[in-house]
């Protein structure tokens, strides 16, 4: 249950009258903690998020292998120089090189479908389904959705 007014994001879910902007906030601070890592603290892809290591860690395939598993719990013990393979974490705005922005543009429930399984991507379905809404909610505010954000906001308040 999130109070209005509570810190964004020390919350365990949403599931109380969370307004439009308090919910957009709720999954900002989700995404900061659960997804800038790879996409990036204004989604601008893994060129982004590696400005926020320190130089001799940027080159992140020393230590997750390409050739790593993909899923890995953080609650797994971890070998410093042998983790899960990260991909390649696309914009998920528009920016120069990726023009489209957020390939997912169908229903919001088509992308919260999609986070969910899949994100994030070293340990899928870690959030609750009403933190998965929030991101939802917060992806699509980012990418100027208004409406489609508003439906994924009243689906985490349900
Ligand atoms: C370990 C790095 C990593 C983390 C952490 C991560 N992602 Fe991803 N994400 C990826 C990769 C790589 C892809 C491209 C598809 C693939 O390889 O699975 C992707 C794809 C996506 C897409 C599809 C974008 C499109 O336009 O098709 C969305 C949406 C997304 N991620 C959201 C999230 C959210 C929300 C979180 C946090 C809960 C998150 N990701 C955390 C690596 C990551
Ligand atoms: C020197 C080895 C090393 C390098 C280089 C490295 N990592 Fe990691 N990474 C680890 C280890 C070990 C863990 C698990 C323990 C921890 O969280 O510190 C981890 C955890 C993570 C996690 C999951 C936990 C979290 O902090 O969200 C993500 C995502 C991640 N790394 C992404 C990256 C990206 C992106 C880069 C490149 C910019 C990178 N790593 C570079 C060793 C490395």
């Amino acid at each position: 249950m999130v109070a209005l007014g509570a810190p964004a994001g020390a919350s365990g879910g949403a599931g109380g009258a969370l307004g439009y902007g308090a919910a957009i906030a709720e999954g900002a601070s989700l995404y900061a903690l659960n997804c800038a890592v790879c996409h990036g603290k204004a989604a601008g892809g893994l060129a982004e998020a590696k400005l926020s290591f320190p130089p001799e860690e940027r080159t992140c395939t020393r230590c997750h292998r390409p050739s790593n598993r993909t899923v890995q719990s953080l609650s797994e013990p971890v070998v410093d120089n042998d983790m899960f393979s990260l991909g390649t974490p696309p914009p998920l705005i528009a920016t120069a090189e990726h023009p489209t922005g957020l390939t997912l543009t169908a229903a919001p429930a088509a992308l919260w479908a999609y986070v969910s399984a899949t994100m994030p991507r070293y340990e899928p379905g870690r959030q609750t389904p009403a933190e998965y809404w929030l991101l939802t909610a917060y992806l699509l505010d980012l990418n100027g959705r208004g409406a489609a954000a508003a439906e994924a906001v009243a689906a985490a308040t349900r």
